[in-house]
């Protein structure tokens, strides 16, 4: 994830100012985003065990909000990139998925990005997740639903096994 997936994921994404990871779970992709350089840094998590021991960890670096990433407290314009890694399919409804999709919009600044990635679903996929929510974005269709939610400048590069997608919050 961090020497390969994350930069794949976040290429041409401007890291500079306010930057929101959402579903940061054991906290890889924020340490990774703290060892990238961004020096503002939330993460909203919405397992209260798991945001707690993230604020544990990395309370001193970065700001951790327990809460759902499909109705966020921040207010609109707030953050110039979300970071959403490994994430999607864990939401438990494609409705909840865009709600996140729609809330990221919303609390980015013009011209933010949106941007991460996700695994594509496969048997082993499917079995890792057996006792866990396993809801697999379709990546064939995302590109539709983040221009649902207001996002321009739609990109979704599947490829094998994964997706990586980036979209602009508009002007
Ligand atoms: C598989 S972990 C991903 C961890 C990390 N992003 C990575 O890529 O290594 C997914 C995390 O998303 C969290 N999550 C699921 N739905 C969420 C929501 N609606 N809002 C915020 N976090 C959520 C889960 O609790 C879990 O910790």
């Amino acid at each position: 994830m961090v020497g390969e997936i994350l930069p794949w994921a976040l290429e041409g994404v401007d890291l500079e100012g306010p930057v929101l990871e959402i579903g940061p779970g054991p906290g890889l992709v924020t340490e990774a985003l703290v060892r990238f350089g961004v020096a503002d840094l939330t993460s909203m998590e919405i397992e209260p065990a798991a945001a707690e021991l993230l604020r544990q960890r990395y309370g001193d670096r970065v700001r951790v909000e327990t809460g759902d990433a499909a109705a966020m407290p921040f207010a609109d314009a707030s953050f110039s990139a979300v970071v959403c890694c490994t994430m999607l399919h864990h939401v438990p409804t494609a409705a909840a998925q865009d709600r996140v999709l729609a809330e990221s919009r919303r609390v980015l600044r013009p011209g933010g990005a949106f941007a991460g990635s996700d695994s594509r679903t496969s048997l082993r996929f499917r079995l890792f997740h057996i006792f866990d929510t396993h809801n697999p974005v379709d990546p064939f269709t995302l590109a539709e639903r983040l221009a649902e939610a207001g996002f321009d400048d739609v990109f979704v590069d599947p490829v094998e096994g994964r997706f990586r997608f980036r979209a602009t919050a508009p002007h």
